[in-house]
């Protein structure tokens, strides 16, 4: 809590940002810290939470689980909670996921993802093992998903730990065929396992947005060639773009799907990933060898599960499509909106999600209106974390117009000051 804590906070450079801001309480789009002041919680805590704070029945699941069956180790032992989750999220995804794999986090649920198409093709195929990603990705911060991820300052210092991958032109407007023709170029080689991408939106590279046609055509040159395609929508799943999966926008099926954050509607750390039933088959032997070799501790851990299991329920039962659609059509006002706003340039808007870059030549994450900025936003009982001069949104499906509003007068006052 103050300057003295031992605690050593991620993505944060403590010289910089010496005291760290206690919270007590969050309910619905609200955090309440120490001072008791309530604050907006406009990034969802990292991308994670969809409902609100505290969904009362993600609450009560979680309670009456804890109480009854905390843990068990998920190797040659199960449990209902995920067992029931798994039914219900097998019901939402397309037909050709069949299997379904827990870890605890978006980075195990990718770096499960590699190890599922390199076996795939061991185990099964002709032993290919390249990796193609999209420039500007993000997949977490382990060393394999460093590896698939942009590299830059962030991961500098670990080069001498990481694996080469090949890597396509972001599809920019007026660009999109030189990344289709560089996939088509990667594809052709018979080489490669996997194409691992984040649909429609690069979340961490910069909030960058590309149409569902490409998506989709990424997706049939990938069916001609035999390359598995790996979803990453641990932040495009679970409704940010507007409908429960990014792909659905495209009309396309990953091979392998990557889920987390909203899978626990934020309240608890999960992740699944999904496989096409030949994946699994490829890992189905009486030789021991072909074991798919991959666990934590906590795998599928049972509180977990029943609140992820409440998560989807809560999609069963309540409007939150309809919830996600006026969030994303206050989204598109206030695009439209900061469209006009001085010093603001590149507005986007898909679904839920908002962003803009400050008109500024000192862009990038690492541009020195970072730390301004949010402090600006903080100023303002705003959670608004920019990625560099990039400024965006990403609010729980229950903010209100009141609570959007003034997060577009504090990005146009924002554009005003600091473009
Ligand atoms: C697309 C994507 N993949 C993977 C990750 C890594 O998830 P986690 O931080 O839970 O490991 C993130 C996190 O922001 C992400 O946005």
């Amino acid at each position: 809590m103050t300057q003295t804590s031992p605690i050593w906070h991620p993505f944060t450079q403590h010289a910089i940002f010496p005291k760290m801001h206690p919270i007590v309480a969050a309910e619905g789009a609200w955090l309440t810290d120490a001072d008791g002041a309530r604050i907006f919680d406009a990034v969802s805590s990292w991308w994670v939470v969809t409902h609100g704070h505290c969904h009362p029945k993600i609450v009560a699941a979680i309670q009456s689980q804890a109480a009854r069956l905390d843990q068990v180790i998920f190797a040659g032992y199960t449990h209902e909670p995920a067992e029931r989750f798994t039914e219900r999220l097998l019901a939402r995804v397309p037909d050709r996921l069949t299997r379904v794999f827990f870890s605890d986090s978006g980075s195990t649920a990718v770096e499960v993802a590699l190890k599922m198409a390199l076996g795939f093709w061991r185990h099964g195929g002709d032993g290919r093992a390249r990796i193609v990603v999209m420039e500007n990705g993000y997949h977490g911060d382990t060393v394999g998903t460093m590896s698939a991820g942009e590299r830059g300052v962030f991961n500098q210092p670990y080069e001498p730990l990481m694996f080469g991958v090949d890597r396509l032109p972001f599809p920019a407007p007026g660009a999109e065929q030189a990344t289709l023709d560089a996939l088509e170029g990667f594809a052709r080689t018979g080489q490669v396992a996997a194409l691992l991408l984040e649909p429609l939106v690069l979340g961490a590279g910069g909030m960058l947005v590309y149409p569902p046609w490409v998506l989709a055509e990424m997706a049939a040159i990938c069916a001609r060639h035999d390359v598995l395609l790996i979803a990453d929508e641990v932040m495009t799943g679970w409704g940010r773009t507007g409908t429960f999966l990014a792909c659905e926008q495209a009309g396309v099926a990953p091979d392998i799907l990557c889920l987390s954050k909203g899978i626990t509607g934020g309240s608890l750390p999960l992740a699944v990933t999904l496989a096409r039933e030949d994946v699994y088959q490829a890992h189905f032997s009486t030789d021991r060898a072909k074991t798919f070799f991959h666990s934590s501790s906590y795998t599928a851990n049972a509180i977990a599960c029943a609140a992820a299991e409440a998560n989807l329920a809560i999609w069963d039962e309540e409007p939150v499509l309809d919830r996600i659609a006026a969030v994303s059509a206050l989204q598109a006002e206030g695009a439209a909106r900061l469209k006009a706003a001085p010093g603001l340039t590149n507005v986007r808007q898909v679904g839920t999600i908002l962003a803009a870059d400050i008109a500024t030549p000192a862009g990038g994450y690492m541009s020195d209106l970072g730390p301004g900025l949010t402090r600006f936003f903080a100023d303002h009982n705003l959670l608004i974390r920019p990625l560099g001069a990039t400024l965006y949104l990403m609010p729980p499906y229950c903010s209100t117009g009141a609570d959007l509003s003034s997060c577009h007068d504090a990005m146009a006052e924002a554009g005003a000051r600091f473009g």
